[in-house]
């Protein structure tokens, strides 16, 4: 029984999808857990209250009081009562509301009283799914720590086809039962992560940069949480939120702030994700003035920086694990090889600019990982959370 004693607050929402959510709730309580139901009002258009109060054996919570009786039902106790909120499916309108605190509903309550963690499965059609509203909504929720399972492609209850149906409830379970099996696994681990790019300055308003947004790092930084490590997360200048009680960030803008809270940390770890795009060179002199243009070819001499974790390598006791990230656009497993090789890595998790999704600023990413040892394993395009999840099944255990 992978989900024993597990309380599940089951939300569900105005969406066709929630004929699934009884196949859902009688998964669950199969696999052992204890299933509370909460609905929307819309919810119970769409499936009767009777249905779901005969599967899970209990009640099922909608309104803030019982009419007949006056009993009120406390959305602060279920929040307390939970191991893990499960809204599926989740509407544009509820998804709106939490994204927002639009409290008008006992489910959105539920939600804000929430201490444990939030999954979200959205059921919508493709254009609601797709607009910027939504798209904003998912984000925020995302930044609260909360867990979007994705919608799946293909037909939707309209007839057209595209991205925005319900995750199939066996899938569902399968999330559900991966999370409570990873979340101690790494407890009294202590895990490093660079993320994003430096800037390198040229003068007040310039910069060398590049392309990282910072998502494979910060979706490393979550999972390793999630698990029980207590991570120290040396973040570039990216705009991502992230909130663990477990997760210390510390923001750096240049290489060398990069290299020199890396370099101080490291010690302490037990293991290191190097996920940072780090510039290799910097500006040999910075303008204290803004430049100003003139009709004269500028040049910028560039001095090479300090390599992080070629130091990281170096400094490596036998107990650590090291964990590098190759971007390539050309002979990539070769440069990949090469790299690990002169930096001591462990490991080294190769993306490429060829594959379609993969690398910079996208959700998803598509990896090979290699070892020190010679072996290669490659992986599907996923999503960057689903990405993590494979890396840290790899390399940490
Ligand atoms: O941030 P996203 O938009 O989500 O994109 C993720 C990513 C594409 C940036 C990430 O998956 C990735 O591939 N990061 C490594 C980028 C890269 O190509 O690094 P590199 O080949 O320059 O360096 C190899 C390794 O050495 C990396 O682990 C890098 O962090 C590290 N390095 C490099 C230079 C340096 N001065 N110090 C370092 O530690």
């Amino acid at each position: 029984m992978t989900l024993k004693d597990k309380h599940i607050v089951l939300g569900i929402t105005g969406s066709i999808a929630a004929y699934k959510a009884a196949s859902l709730a009688r998964l669950l309580i199969k696999a052992g857990a204890e299933v509370q139901i909460v609905m929307t009002p819309s919810g119970k258009e769409f499936i009767t209250p009777v249905t779901l109060s005969a599967l899970t054996g209990k009640p099922v919570v909608s309104e803030f009081f019982t009419a007949n009786d006056g009993t009120w039902h406390s959305h602060v106790d279920l929040g307390q009562w939970a191991d893990l909120m499960l809204i599926a499916p989740a509407t544009a309108a509820t998804i709106g509301k939490m994204a927002n605190g639009i409290a008008d509903n006992m489910l959105i309550t539920t939600y804000l009283s929430m201490k444990s963690p939030v999954m979200i499965a959205p059921a919508m059609d493709l254009d609601m799914f797709a607009h910027p509203s939504t798209t904003r909504n998912i984000e925020l929720l995302r930044s609260y720590g909360n867990i979007i399972i994705e919608p799946a492609a293909g037909e939707l209850a309209s007839h057209l086809i595209g991205k925005g149906r319900m995750e199939e409830p066996e899938k569902i379970l399968t999330v559900v039962e991966d999370f409570f099996a990873g979340e101690e696994s790494l407890s009294k681990k202590k895990v490093l992560i660079t993320a994003g790019p430096t800037y390198e300055r040229i003068d007040p308003v310039r910069f060398i940069g590049n392309y990282s947004s910072g998502k494979m790092g910060f979706a490393l930084a979550e999972e390793c949480a999630r698990r029980g490590a207590q991570v120290t997360l040396v973040a570039g200048p990216v705009s991502l939120k992230i909130n663990h009680p477990n997760i210390t960030r510390i923001d750096v803008e240049s290489a060398e702030e990069m290299y020199n809270a890396s370099v101080k940390a490291f010690p302490e770890m037990d293991a290191a994700l190097l996920c940072a795009a780090v510039a290799d060179f910097r500006p040999a002199e910075q303008y204290k003035e803004k430049v100003k243009r003139g009709e004269d070819i500028l040049n910028i001499s560039l001095v090479p920086n300090k390599d992080i974790a070629a130091s990281l390598g170096k400094m490596k006791k036998s107990s650590q694990i090291l964990i590098g990230f190759a971007l390539e656009t050309n002979d990539e497993e070769t440069n990949a090889l090469k790299k690990m090789a002169k930096k001591n890595l462990d490991f080294i998790v190769l993306n490429s600019l060829n594959d379609a999704g993969a690398g910079f600023k996208y959700d998803t990413n598509k990896i090979a990982i290699l070892t020190s040892s010679g072996e290669r394993k490659d992986f599907a395009l996923k999503s960057k959370k689903d990405v993590a999840t494979d890396i840290i099944n790899e390399t940490l255990g």
